[in-house]
């Protein structure tokens, strides 16, 4: 390690402990106690991953250091320590690594689109109710399998708080931790998973919630969902995220793109307008992708929303012929144009990562059949809290 250098920190009072930073570090260099999450840094080596996935930015902390900070020293911060005046000392090497942090930074932060805002009207939501250190349970009160598929079981699994409270907000995450421990004997970590159902429950009023599950091979933790049964008991985490979240104000019209088990947020946001606004208002387009009809997530009951609540467009990858949802979009060019620049217009997009630069190709394209420039558009949106990107 050359000295100074550029530590990589986590802000202990923005930090909501749901350790997705620490899934995704592949270094292994992201740990915690039951007070802190904390960044070792002979071990952190800036491959960015744990970036886009916090969902506060508190995993975006830098600090330039003559020595770097232990990890007992970060273990007691109650809040991270000011910027040292280290003029002079080795500013050479210093500035170098700024530049190359930088650029890897913004290359991050593009993946993950970019530092988001919640929407202007959208309520408050709760978050880390229960971090890890303090989990809740749920009792699973039913499992569905919602594909006609054996290979491909993706599953809708409603579970019961109890008396617990839980206040979720449409698109928030929960945390599942999967029972046992991991092949160093400690207690897996939770996994997120996006909550399905809206506000007031998958039943009204029931204190319950519902989850989307795709079965992944080796997946511990999906493979643990996928399984569970009628009565069985899960340690829950959360609720978590703050900007994923619907407008309350009912003339937002909110353009949805996703694939597989990113349709999660998108029904729990569709049964949240069918409930509060009822379904004659429209302002709603979903562009939806899957294998096949039998593989799309709830295609029966997305088939009895009413159109005028919802325009729908799913499109499929193996039926026949192979279509994602970007070229859907460049189908319905003029229709996206006019969504694009009405400043009422909310942007979802959630599901696999690769999805997400084939869309921004097809945006860049719609907006300069316009005379627009998408990347100035999405800056805009962002700004405002109408563009917002989670995918894994
Ligand atoms: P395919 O796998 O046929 O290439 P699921 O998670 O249920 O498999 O659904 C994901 C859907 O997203 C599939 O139809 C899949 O197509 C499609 N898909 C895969 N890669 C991309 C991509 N880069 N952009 C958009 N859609 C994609």
């Amino acid at each position: 390690m050359n000295l100074p250098f550029k530590q990589h920190l986590i802000d202990p009072e923005i930090c909501i402990r749901c350790h997705s930073c620490e899934m995704a570090c592949t270094a292994d260099a992201i740990e915690h106690d039951d007070t802190n999450v904390v960044v070792n840094a002979d071990l952190c080596n800036y491959c960015m991953d744990c970036i886009p996935v916090c969902p506060t930015g508190s995993i975006d902390e830098w600090r330039v250091v003559a020595e770097p900070y232990s990890l007992a020293a970060q273990y007691g911060f109650e809040e991270l320590p000011e910027q040292e005046d280290l003029a002079g000392a080795g500013a050479d090497n210093v500035e170098a690594l700024d530049e190359a942090v930088a650029a890897l930074l913004a290359e991050a932060h593009q993946g993950a689109g970019g530092a988001s805002k919640p929407p202007a009207s959208a309520d408050r939501p709760t978050v880390n109710m229960y971090p890890l250190a303090k989990p809740t349970s749920a009792t699973v009160q039913g499992n569905y399998s919602l594909t006609d598929d054996p290979t491909h079981d993706v599953r809708h699994l409603i579970l019961d708080l109890g008396g617990v409270p839980f206040p979720i907000m449409e698109g928030q995450t929960i945390g599942i931790i999967p029972p046992g421990t991991d092949d160093k004997g400690k207690a897996h970590l939770p996994r997120l998973y996006s909550v399905s159902s809206p506000r007031d429950g998958e039943r009204p009023n029931f204190n319950n919630l519902s989850l989307t599950v795709k079965r992944e091979e080796h997946g511990l933790c999906s493979n643990f969902l996928c399984d569970l049964e009628k009565g069985d008991e899960v340690q829950v985490t959360g609720p978590f995220g703050a900007t994923f979240l619907i407008p309350s104000d009912p003339d937002a019209r909110l353009l949805m793109i996703c694939t597989g088990t990113g349709a999660a947020p998108m029904r729990a946001f569709t049964m949240r307008r069918q409930r509060s606004i009822g379904g004659t208002s429209g302002g709603m387009t979903i562009f939806f992708g899957a294998r096949t009809p039998k593989s799309l997530p709830y295609f029966g009951p997305l088939s009895k929303v009413p159109k005028t609540l919802l325009d729908q467009h799913l499109v499929y990858s193996r039926d026949g012929k192979k279509e994602y949802v970007q070229d859907r979009l460049l189908v319905e060019e003029e229709k996206i144009a006019e969504l694009l620049v009405d400043p009422n217009t909310h942007i979802y997009i959630c599901g696999l990562r690769g999805m997400e630069d084939g869309v921004e190709r097809a945006f860049t394209t719609i907006a300069e059949s316009i005379g627009e420039q998408w990347i100035a558009m999405r800056d805009v949106m962002r700004q405002e809290g109408r563009y917002h990107v989670e995918t894994y």
